[in-house]
């Protein structure tokens, strides 16, 4: 835990907050502050802010806030000292080796290894004769050894332990190979017994986008249940997060991504030169993996499969995307059930033509309405035009809205002006819905009513804000510490959350030790820091008074002393007693 505070400031001295932060947000300068559109929310309009005087930044939106190092913890989903790391090595900087607890980030790494071991393994199966039997079934697929080579897909055998004993052979422990999920463990007779988890299967890794193996799939050859099994979360996986062969496609200097259900889908679409091709991963489609589409690409077309559980996935899929605001664009899939079948029954120029007759997202919505209904007659076109206009109210451009109102209008023989203005109806509607809500925020918010990260707030309101601003002073102007101290302590504060905070702050201050923002990240939980920037923030520029000082500690004091006075009827004895104690020393 302890990386020194010296180094800390020399490397954020090194790397601009802004330059770590502009590979994932679209910086713009505002005076002294950069603003953009937040990575870690949807939003259409920038409410993520960087302040290199402070190297922290802070979201409006959601709420995310932090240093430097807590950006790439977040976005790069490392841990603390992981992420100091990361930072180190793009300033060329030597880390201090030792002295600190990175006991996760080394089983992080163990399980990384273990990952990197296997699929090694698994692939060089395919060359040996227990590993014939896969090798077949995937040439019999249609995919060549080219694509196998490249995607790294290989065998698990049909053994219970080949690849067990093969990477303890290489040093990794049973417990180690359990937490990477590649074996599996039953209890017999008050024994554990480790087993392969992939057996007789064909693998595939998935591999993140700085190239670690983080997790397998692999599938049946036959028709047997479950088709596939994938790792389950590990320290380095989580299921949700991450796109298959987004490492390869980000490359491909494509803004269009193909985004496809089954990852054999994407691999198959791959052999067939569309480099630019992803998948999920088994799950819906997830907002994380959205937004990490929305990052690489400026457009994405959904290659779902032509089934009803298709349907609804791309529905949702749609759904997800559009609150990134990236183009989206859907195919419709004839003659096979997803793009493997297509591609291997009919070939690449076929998908090429579905790719060029893809609707975009309006297209593909109003489609869906209009086969609903019976338009012949005037009540099912009535219906219709009902549900086209929530689907022209969504769209925020005012051209591409008057666009397909235009359309619609000729295509039902409908004027103009009506779609239009129940179109307008609508969207006022729905604003002044919006504004509402925005109110009744605010309300919230200012009343501290649900305040996730200190539920403690809302009933200690006048304490909790006390505490808030004196944090907030000592953040800003440090020196007012000396008189602070000698009339509240953290024991003073009411709410535990907001306790700890001025805790950490209260024992740096009294080593005599910086509380600038960077250094506070390795002594907060993400909650408490993201508190803390905020707090800062509110700080900045101010110029504060021995005497707004003792305002804050007097309210907290009366405070405190009116809990412990309601508090008192409620004690046991023998606690009644201890707070006298405690009052003593
Ligand atoms: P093939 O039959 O091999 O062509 O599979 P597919 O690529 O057409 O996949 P399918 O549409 O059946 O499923 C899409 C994705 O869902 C797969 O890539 C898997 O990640 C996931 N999936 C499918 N079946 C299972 C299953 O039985 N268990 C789990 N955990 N995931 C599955
Ligand atoms: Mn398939």
């Amino acid at each position: 835990m302890a990386i020194s505070d010296e180094y800390i400031q020399r490397l954020l001295n090194t790397v601009d907050i802004e330059s770590v932060v502009s590979p994932y947000v679209n910086l713009r300068r505002r005076g002294r502050v950069f603003t953009g559109l937040c990575p870690f929310h949807n939003e259409k309009t920038p409410s993520f802010t960087v302040y290199p005087e402070t190297n922290s930044f802070y979201c409006f939106g959601c709420g995310a806030a932090g240093s430097t190092i807590n950006f790439v913890q977040k976005i790069e989903n490392l841990d603390y000292v992981e992420a100091i790391k990361s930072l180190s090595q793009r300033a060329g900087m030597q880390m201090p080796e030792d002295g600190y607890d990175d006991s996760l980030s080394k089983r992080r790494m163990r399980i990384l290894s273990a990952n990197r071991e296997a699929a090694k393994f698994y692939n060089s199966i395919l060359s040996e004769p227990r590993g014939e039997k896969v090798l077949q079934y995937l040439l019999g697929r249609g995919l060549t050894l080219k694509t196998i080579t490249h995607f790294g897909m290989g065998c698990a055998p049909d053994s219970w332990d080949d690849l067990k004993k093969h990477l303890n052979s290489m040093g990794f422990s049973n417990e180690e190979l359990y937490e990477a999920n590649l074996v599996s463990r039953s209890e017999k007779n008050g024994k554990i017994l480790y087993f392969d988890r992939f057996r007789n299967r064909a693998m595939t890794p998935i591999i993140d986008l700085r190239g670690n193996v983080v997790a397998f799939g692999g599938r049946v050859l036959d028709d047997s249940k479950p088709k596939y099994i994938n790792t389950s979360d590990t320290l380095v996986y989580k299921k949700g997060r991450d796109i298959f062969a987004l490492n390869f496609a980000k490359n491909t200097g494509s803004t269009q991504l193909i985004l496809t259900e089954g990852y054999m889908d994407a691999i198959a679409l791959y052999q067939y030169g569309f480099k630019n091709a992803v998948a999920g991963l088994g799950t819906a489609l997830t907002r994380e993996q959205a937004q990490l589409l929305s990052r690489y690409a400026d457009e994405v077309v959904l290659a779902y499969d032509a089934d009803e559980a298709g349907i609804k996935a791309k529905n949702r899929a749609i759904e997800i995307l559009s609150s990134t605001g990236i183009k989206i664009r859907v195919l419709n899939l004839t003659g096979g059930k997803d793009p493997d079948e297509i591609l291997r029954k009919y070939g690449r120029e076929r998908f090429l033509s579905l790719l060029e007759g893809a609707s975009n997202d309006i297209e593909y919505k109003l489609l869906a309405q209009r086969e609903k209904f019976d338009l012949s007659t005037p009540n099912g076109k009535l219906e219709f035009l009902r549900e086209a206009v929530k689907v022209l109210a969504d769209l925020d451009g005012a051209i591409e809205r008057d666009i397909y109102i235009s359309k619609l209008s000729e295509e039902m023989n409908v004027s103009k002006d009506a779609i239009q203005q129940q179109v307008n109806e609508l969207r006022s509607k729905r604003k002044r819905y919006k504004e509402r809500e925005r109110v009744r925020e605010l309300k919230r918010e200012s009343s501290g009513e649900g305040d996730r990260l200190n539920p403690a707030r809302n009933v200690n309101l006048r304490a909790a804000k006390a505490e808030e601003r004196l944090i907030t002073i000592l953040l800003n102007s440090p020196e007012f510490f000396g008189k602070i101290s000698q009339s509240i302590r953290p024991e003073d504060f009411v709410t535990d959350f907001n306790r700890h905070i001025f805790t950490v702050i209260y024992n740096r201050l009294s080593e005599q030790r910086s509380v600038d923002l960077p250094l506070l990240t390795g002594d907060f939980s993400d909650d408490e820091m993201s508190r803390a920037t905020k707090l800062s923030l509110q700080g900045r520029g101010t110029a504060y008074t021995v005497a707004e000082c003792n305002d804050c500690i007097n309210v907290i004091k009366q405070e405190s002393d009116k809990k412990t006075g309601v508090k008192l009827s409620e004690l046991s004895n023998e606690e009644f007693l201890n707070l006298f104690k405690k009052g003593n020393t």
